[in-house]
């Protein structure tokens, strides 16, 4: 059976049942499999995945003012300032498409991002009567330091569709190339080892924290993220349907 009929069969969930879903923030270190995750939610209920780095990269690739900005920035594994990021986002959540609800992935990773968020979703992204007025569900996923390296080092990415696959883990069937459009897989800039232990000691001191800030207010559920992608999945969607009851 296909993954999302096998992950809609165990949790219950109708696709693109028209629900509300609400903003859910798909958080955890690089690599942890935040990306892979919200695609597979993203088909399930029919609502966007958010990710600040893919929009990131979309600006560097354009060479727009905030890409030329953020280009240096990402090279070097650090984090990109706030207002730019929240600014971002904030244009992002103006879109129809986010109206039932959205996922943030990526988003936020700073203990300031978080309160912006929090401002932000209180002041205006929804329709009162609807998914407004539910607060974020958080999930973190957590994976050991080996599998974060092995993820990362091994991660290629399709230039078109933006399936990700990894070399040891999630190979396509024919040796970098796209099992769903044939292009040619891609490495990411930022996914060598040099940058990689950038970006995870910026992970260590600036990310982490928002876990805490949501404990604090109850809203993390944690995922153990190694395991397969399907189990992952399965395990997010609970979590997702047993958020809307906390
Ligand atoms: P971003 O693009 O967000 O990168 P990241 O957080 O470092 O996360 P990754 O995309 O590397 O990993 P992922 O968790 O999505 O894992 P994936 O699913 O791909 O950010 C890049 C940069 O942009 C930042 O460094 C920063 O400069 C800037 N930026 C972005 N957002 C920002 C913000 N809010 N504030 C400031 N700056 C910001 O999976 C990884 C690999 O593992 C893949 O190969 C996949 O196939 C494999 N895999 C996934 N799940 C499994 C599994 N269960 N089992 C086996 N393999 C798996």
């Amino acid at each position: 059976m296909e993954l999302e009929a096998m992950t809609l069969a165990d949790t219950n969930i109708s696709k693109d049942s028209g629900k509300n879903v609400g903003p859910v923030i798909l958080f955890g270190a690089p690599g942890a499999g935040k990306g892979t995750q919200a695609k597979n939610i993203a088909a399930v209920y029919g609502i966007p995945q958010i990710s600040t780095g893919d929009i990131l990269r979309a600006n560097v690739a354009q060479s727009t003012a905030l890409g030329r900005e953020a280009k240096e920035i990402m090279a070097r594994g650090e984090l990109v300032p706030d207002s730019l990021v929240c600014a971002m986002v904030s244009e992002r959540l103006t879109h129809a498409d986010c109206a039932r609800g959205f996922i943030l992935d990526g988003f936020p990773r700073t203990v300031p991002q978080a309160e912006w968020l929090d401002a932000e979703l209180e002041g205006k992204v929804f329709d009162k009567e609807h998914a407004r007025a539910m607060p974020p569900i958080v999930i973190q996923i957590k994976v050991e330091y080996n599998s974060l390296l092995q993820r990362l080092t091994g991660r290629r990415s399709c230039p078109a569709c933006g399936r990700i696959y990894n070399v040891h883990l999630q190979p396509p069937r024919v040796a970098d190339i796209c099992d769903v459009d044939g292009s040619k897989l891609v490495t990411r800039h930022d996914d060598c080892e040099d940058v990689i232990s950038g970006r995870l000691k910026e992970y260590e001191s600036q990310t982490l924290p928002v876990a805490e800030y949501y404990r604090k207010r109850k809203r993390l559920i944690e995922v153990d993220g190694d395991q397969s992608v399907e189990i992952v999945t399965k395990e997010a969607l609970k979590a997702i349907e047993h958020g809307h009851s906390l």
